[in-house]
């Protein structure tokens, strides 16, 4: 029956009615993957202990950062320290083990550098005193927890890096936002590219597509409308990743390209670690209006997403950066046995 009926109906009117099909599918599983997607999210108010944590990290990240600055600008993060102490008070009432919690003990540790810092420079903290109660001021006055603040990167330690292991280049990779005043042309960058190709992807479909900007204008102007590298002199490279949806086939796919990019991403961030390169990936998760515009600015044809830019250039004789401290493995592990 089947089979007459394939003989039957042309193979074009079969195509049409799958495609109907699977644009409704495409509408109602991307709806329900929305309605997790916000059952979930770390909203602002929420007083679940994985939100406090999420929302915490953010904020360390934003104090790491401003601390990794060559020009430091003192007092900075008002806004951002404004927020944090709520969300540090809330945690402590939340996780009653919260001295041992490595989110908690990473945030004090992050603000007791800063405090270090602005001390030491002679800043009147009064701003920042006002803002946290004593229980964590306490904690950010006594810890000796250093898992958070800045690291230094060097240029000479980095000369030897294509003669590291994979574990090794993977433990002395960090992201660098501040690079030297040298350009960098396609050409460097494209080797590395070369190395990322050997990337796996879905069906060998390899969806993923590379856009080296070395326009300083187009640089600049790009990275406004990313928002994520404010306060740092623009880099010399800057490559986007996308992803060309003209490789997936149906609806179940339409997130792929993130997950294939994601991986191809990683790799040239490797890459480039390797040959000596310094990098630091940045995020296109832009509003549409913003996203719009980077389209138009960079000629990013329609049918591709952007999965991430990575910024590029040579690295300084040292510069900070932020420590970035990672959960233990055993925290993010669940053997299904
Ligand atoms: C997809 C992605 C987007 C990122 N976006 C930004 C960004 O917009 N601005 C920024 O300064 N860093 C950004 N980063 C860098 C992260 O802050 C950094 O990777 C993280 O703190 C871990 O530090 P590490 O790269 O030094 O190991 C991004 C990283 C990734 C993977």
């Amino acid at each position: 029956m089947k089979a007459m009926l394939k003989r039957l109906v042309p193979e074009r009117a079969i195509a049409w009615l799958r495609g109907r099909e699977s644009d409704m599918k495409l509408r109602r599983e991307t709806l329900h993957q929305m309605r997790r997607f916000r059952r979930h999210y770390a909203r602002r108010g929420s007083m679940r202990r994985e939100h406090l944590e999420t929302r915490i990290m953010f904020f360390t990240h934003q104090i790491e950062k401003g601390l990794s600055h060559t020009d430091l600008r003192y007092g900075f993060g008002k806004g951002v320290l404004g927020q944090m102490a709520p969300l540090m008070e809330a945690l402590r009432r939340t996780d009653p083990d919260a001295a041992r919690n490595g989110v908690y003990r990473t945030a004090v540790s992050a603000l007791h550098e800063y405090r270090e810092r602005h001390e030491a420079a002679g800043v009147d903290l009064a701003y920042m005193r006002r803002l946290f109660d004593d229980r964590v001021w306490d904690d950010l006055t006594e810890t000796d927890d250093r898992t958070g603040g800045v690291l230094a990167v060097r240029a000479a330690d980095k000369r030897g890096n294509a003669s590291l292991t994979f574990a090794q280049l993977m433990e002395s990779r960090h992201s660098v936002r501040e690079f030297a005043d040298l350009p960098i042309a396609a050409a460097d960058i494209l080797p590395a590219v070369e190395t990322a190709m050997r990337t796996p992807s879905v069906c060998n479909r390899q969806p993923t597509r590379v856009h080296i900007v070395t326009d300083p204008r187009l640089i600049e102007r790009a990275l406004t409308l990313q928002g994520g590298f404010r306060g740092y002199p623009t880099p010399p490279a800057l490559v986007l990743i996308t992803a060309d949806n003209q490789a997936f086939m149906n609806q179940d796919e339409r997130n792929e390209g993130y997950t294939d990019g994601g991986l191809f991403g990683m790799s040239l961030l490797l890459a480039l670690e390797e040959r000596g390169l310094a990098a630091c990936p940045l995020n296109t998760m832009l509003p549409m209006r913003r996203d719009e515009a980077t389209r138009r600015l960079l000629g990013i044809p329609d049918g591709e997403f952007l999965v991430m830019y990575i910024a590029v250039g040579r690295f300084r004789d040292e510069v900070r950066t932020c420590k970035s401290q990672r959960f233990a493995a055993d925290d993010i592990v669940t053997v299904h046995a």
